[in-house]
């Protein structure tokens, strides 16, 4: 067998010249699967993610089916929050929900001390039994949340659609924000490092919500903490950086770090690469909901992606965000299909 580096999905990470772009999907591990909802109506998601068995087996479930190339790690960028005592729940209908929301800094310093090793021990068992089951095939994805991201979830105690609970702390309590944000940006570097220890060959850092911030405030409030983080990363892994709705500041996004920019459809691949720069890779953007219409409309999306991206090494095809549940899985295939078929060279 070729050793894991030379696989395309690695090798587009460093900008090589691949034989195909390679492609997978956010949340190619979820709802929209029956496998997965057969498991679903058993576990509830946490005890899901908990079980190492049956995370190593939903990541893998998706690579014989789809014939993506690459796995992602079955869990949940707000695992990493729970040993920090803040009353994690996945709760029915209304997605995540944290009852100790932290506000202040007397929050901040409330929040537990733990070793994410010790803490977090079934992600990483996870890992290594993915990694033995994808026996090299594909590379396996490990992740985190951003700084960010994962701080909007803390101070909102949810999903959010003003963010103006954590404005309110960016602006009013910046010690509050400056404390909260190391604590995370070096938490996250060492989960992301321990994952890579465990067998990921490469990493996502998802800053999901990043794009409610004017350009000035991401630069000042977040971009240093996502450097460190991504700075702190085991060097020779690539790091995907990913974020949505942020069209308007990929400059920083870019300054501050990682080997592939993640982008969304609300802005041209083509447009957000020239933005960027050409010597860093991307990956995208089809619109989820693109996956809902027949499979002729699909290869027609997927063509003009790859048309924007024109050949250029350092694409890796994905969606924009994260695959809808009510996407009917053939058409995920028929997506997957188009890719390798229209990008082969
Ligand atoms: O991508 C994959 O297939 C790997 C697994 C994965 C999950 N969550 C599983 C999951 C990954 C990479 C994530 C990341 C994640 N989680 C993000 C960043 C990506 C994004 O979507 O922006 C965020 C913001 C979260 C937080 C989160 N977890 C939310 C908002 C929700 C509820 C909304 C929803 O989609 O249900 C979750 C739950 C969650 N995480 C599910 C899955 C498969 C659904 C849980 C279920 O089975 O009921």
């Amino acid at each position: 067998m070729m050793p894991i580096t030379t696989h395309p999905f690695l090798a587009a990470c460093r900008r090589e010249e691949t034989p195909y772009t390679p492609v997978w999907l956010m949340r190619q591990a979820g709802r929209y699967m029956e496998d997965y909802r057969k498991l679903r109506a058993q576990y509830d998601f946490l005890e899901l993610c908990k079980r190492p068995d049956l995370a190593a087996e939903i990541t893998v479930t998706p690579v014989e089916r789809l014939g993506v190339d690459a796995a992602i790690l079955f869990a949940d960028i707000l695992l990493l929050l729970e040993p920090m005592g803040v009353g994690l729940e996945y709760s029915k209908g209304d997605g995540p929900v944290i009852h100790n929301p932290v506000r202040s800094r007397t929050n901040v310093e409330q929040l537990e001390e733990f070793e994410p090793e010790q803490a977090l021990s079934f992600v990483f068992e996870a890992v290594r039994k993915a990694c033995s089951a994808l026996n090299g095939k594909v590379p396996l994805i490990g992740f985190a949340g951003a700084p960010f991201t994962l701080a909007s979830y803390l101070i909102e105690g949810g999903g959010s659609r003003n963010y103006l609970n954590t404005k309110k702390v960016i602006y009013f309590e910046p010690g509050a924000w400056r404390g909260l944000m190391e604590r995370l940006s070096s938490l996250i570097a060492k989960y992301l490092n321990l994952q890579i220890a465990a067998g990921a060959e490469a990493v996502q850092l998802f800053d999901s919500w990043a794009g409610c911030l004017s350009p000035d405030d991401y630069e000042r409030f977040v971009l240093p903490y996502t450097r460190a983080t991504i700075t702190a990363v085991t060097p020779g892994i690539p790091v995907i950086h990913f974020s949505t709705g942020t069209g308007g500041f990929l400059k920083s996004l870019r300054a501050a770090g990682g080997d592939v920019i993640g982008v969304d459809w609300r802005i041209n691949l083509d447009a957000a690469w020239e933005h960027l720069g050409h010597d860093v890779g991307i990956q995208g953007n089809l619109d989820p909901v693109a996956l809902l219409a027949p499979p002729k409309d699909i290869r027609r999306r997927v063509a003009e992606i790859l048309r924007r991206a024109a050949g250029r090494p350092g694409h890796i095809f994905n969606l924009g965000h994260g695959v809808l549940p009510e996407t009917p899985a053939e058409n995920v295939i028929a997506m997957v299909e188009a890719v390798h078929e229209l990008s082969s060279r």
